[in-house]
């Protein structure tokens, strides 16, 4: 899905359980989204309370501010060097 697919709704975020986070947004075919970990992979960030852009192509991190590629597998583009966020399809 592209970027601007995705601006069709705008991105809320849910926590599914401990260790889940849902981010959530209206597509043109209804809800759509993915789960990622509920904390950041640098040093522990609720994931809960990040920003994620109206795109729903990044999340950013609360603490320190990592951002992560919702649309390549996690991958991090900016902030303190960490490892990749879990990101996996949202079940339908
Ligand atoms: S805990 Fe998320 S960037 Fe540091």
């Amino acid at each position: 899905m592209s970027g601007s697919e995705r601006a069709a709704g705008r991105p809320r975020l849910r926590q599914v359980d401990a260790d889940t986070v849902a981010v959530e947004w209206q597509g043109p075919d209804g809800r759509d989204g993915v789960l990622v970990d509920a904390r950041c992979p640098h040093r522990g960030g609720l994931l809960r309370h990040a920003h994620v852009n109206a795109a729903a192509t990044r999340l950013v991190c609360p603490l320190h501010h990592s951002a992560f590629d919702l649309t390549d597998d996690g991958t991090q583009t900016s902030g303190p060097a960490c490892r990749a966020l879990r990101v996996r399809p949202l079940p339908q």
